[in-house]
């Protein structure tokens, strides 16, 4: 086992146990964002750079700091790490930078954009950018390519996380897509125009933290945040049938797998779940999913992400009292 201090906080996690993970057992607020790391998908993080974080002190036998900021995704814990996230001012500046650096070639289409008000870049973008822009070159545009009849490709507003190229590598027999070309020239396609087609190919759909891999099913029907996420499951020979219905009314317009507090997928889904069952009579309803505080989709319906009890109980009382004096964190019980 190791021992570090994140942000203040001690914490006793595994070894081999990354920064990331480490201070996601604490939770709340001063967990860093990820953008291209994804817990089930193995390999996946160090693509993106929104997880840095300063490495105050290397480990009990060597404290010194960490000549450069680690993206904390892959860097793993040594017993006495000081880690500083949300107080270091340096990652904070430094975050901003890598906001700016996302959206040099992302276009700002978010009205006309699916993913609008469910983006990982959207909400990074609102929580840790600045609202200006010093870019004035032309954006990087694509020849537009057909990946199939059910999932839409924006070349434009990837940002080579990596996750989708994973999910057909760990998930699918046969992946046809991944990341062709160097450099800034680097882009998502299917070599010569190839269908991604199999069982497990929508979840690249889940994966995706910008617009650039859409449903078709679900294109320009309505806004996430006028619809009503329902958890719902069914027998499936194929997957766990653990899904969330997107009503809009009484019609069921899309279906997604179910997410963690990270937005990650917890039980991948089979594209027979996703794409064909759009009837609420193929589905056993279980109640309303769960909606993260900052997504517009629970406006008025806020609820504060909880701080690990176990975490709570090691502090001192002065700490516990400014934690719950200080939103966004709630104390679990
Ligand atoms: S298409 Fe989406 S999931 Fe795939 S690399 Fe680009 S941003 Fe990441
Ligand atoms: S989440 Fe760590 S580098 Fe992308």
């Amino acid at each position: 086992m190791a021992k570090i201090t994140f942000d203040g906080i001690e914490v006793e996690v595994p070894d081999g146990t990354t920064i990331l993970n480490a201070a996601r057992t604490i939770g709340g607020g001063i967990v860093p964002p990820a953008m291209c790391y994804y817990t089930p998908l193995k390999g996946s993080g160090g693509k993106c750079r929104a997880c840095l974080v300063r490495v105050a002190a290397g480990s009990t036998k060597d404290p010194r700091p960490m000549p450069k900021l680690v993206a904390s995704c892959i860097t793993p814990v040594q017993d006495g790490m000081v880690v500083e996230n949300t107080t270091s001012e340096q990652v904070l500046n430094v975050r901003k930078g890598i906001v700016e650096m996302l959206l040099i070639n992302h276009p700002l289409d978010c009205p006309v954009c699916d993913q609008a008000g469910e983006c990982d870049l959207q909400n990074f973008a609102f929580e840790h950018g600045v609202s200006t822009t010093r870019y004035e070159e032309e954006r990087r545009t694509f020849e537009k390519i057909d990946i199939g009849p059910l999932i839409q490709l924006h070349m434009t507003r990837c940002i080579l996380c990596y996750r989708c190229v994973y999910t057909a590598d760990q998930l699918t027999p046969e992946r046809v897509h991944g990341v062709l070309g160097r450099g800034d020239a680097s882009e998502i396609g299917t070599y010569i125009e190839n269908i991604i087609d199999n069982d497990f190919s929508g979840n690249v759909i889940d994966v995706c933290p910008v617009g650039a891999l859409t449903d078709k099913t679900w294109r320009f029907k309505q806004r996430v945040w006028f619809t009503k996420p329902v958890n719902a499951h069914r027998d499936c020979p194929k997957c766990t049938g653990n899904v969330v219905l997107w009503y809009k009314g009484k019609d069921v317009l899309r279906i997604t797998a179910r997410k963690n507090e990270y937005g990650e997928v917890k039980e991948w889904i089979c594209n027979e779940c996703r794409f064909e069952k759009k009837e609420t009579s193929d589905w056993t309803i279980e109640g309303p999913a769960h909606i993260d505080r900052t997504s517009v989709i629970s406006a008025n319906h806020y609820e504060l992400p909880v701080i690990n009890p176990q975490i709570i109980a090691d502090l001192p009382e002065s700490s516990v009292r400014d934690l719950e004096q200080n939103p966004p964190l709630k104390l679990g019980n």
